[in-house]
């Protein structure tokens, strides 16, 4: 009861707005956590675009969006920074990398099966392997949408 007089409402009201803040200054900063596998040729067809070759960017960064950011089809062709930020296995992540891929299929009915299943995203070799070890299954990033 005495958190509604007057005298303590500025204070928390004050802290709360100090916290959300803090939480947007953060999160426009650094983007979503979560993790990635990678998956192999052929890539052909997609869900998003089927057997169109043209839908693969030519620096061959893209990637298959997993159900926390498939968004019902609606993510295909959308862009994402992306960054390994731990592994499993210390030292997997290429310090300092960040890539920007194009969802270009689901992860749960890629041609190939993904290295790792319930993942965040699925990488395409090409862009797994600019931003961790190649060997690695299953890395922790960072992403964001562009
Ligand atoms: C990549 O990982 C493999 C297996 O863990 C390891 O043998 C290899 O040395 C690593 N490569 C680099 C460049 O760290």
């Amino acid at each position: 009861m005495s958190l509604t007089t007057p005298a303590r409402l500025l204070p928390w009201s004050s802290l709360f707005l100090f916290l959300l803040i803090i939480s947007q200054f953060l999160s426009s900063s650094h983007g979503d956590v979560g993790t990635a596998a990678q998956y192999s040729p052929p890539y052909l067809p997609t869900t998003c675009f089927g057997n169109d070759a043209s839908q693969f960017p030519s620096n061959n960064l893209f990637a298959a969006a997993g159900n926390g950011i498939w968004d019902n089809g609606a993510s295909c062709g959308r862009e994402y920074l992306v960054r390994c930020i731990s592994a499993t296995v210390a030292g997997s992540c290429q310090p300092g990398q960040t890539i920007q891929i194009k969802i270009v299929d689901y992860a749960l009915s890629t041609p190939t099966s993904p290295s790792a299943s319930g993942t965040t995203i699925v990488l395409s070799e090409t862009a797994f392997g600019n931003i961790a070890n190649s060997s690695a299954t299953s890395i922790n990033i960072e992403f964001q949408q562009v």
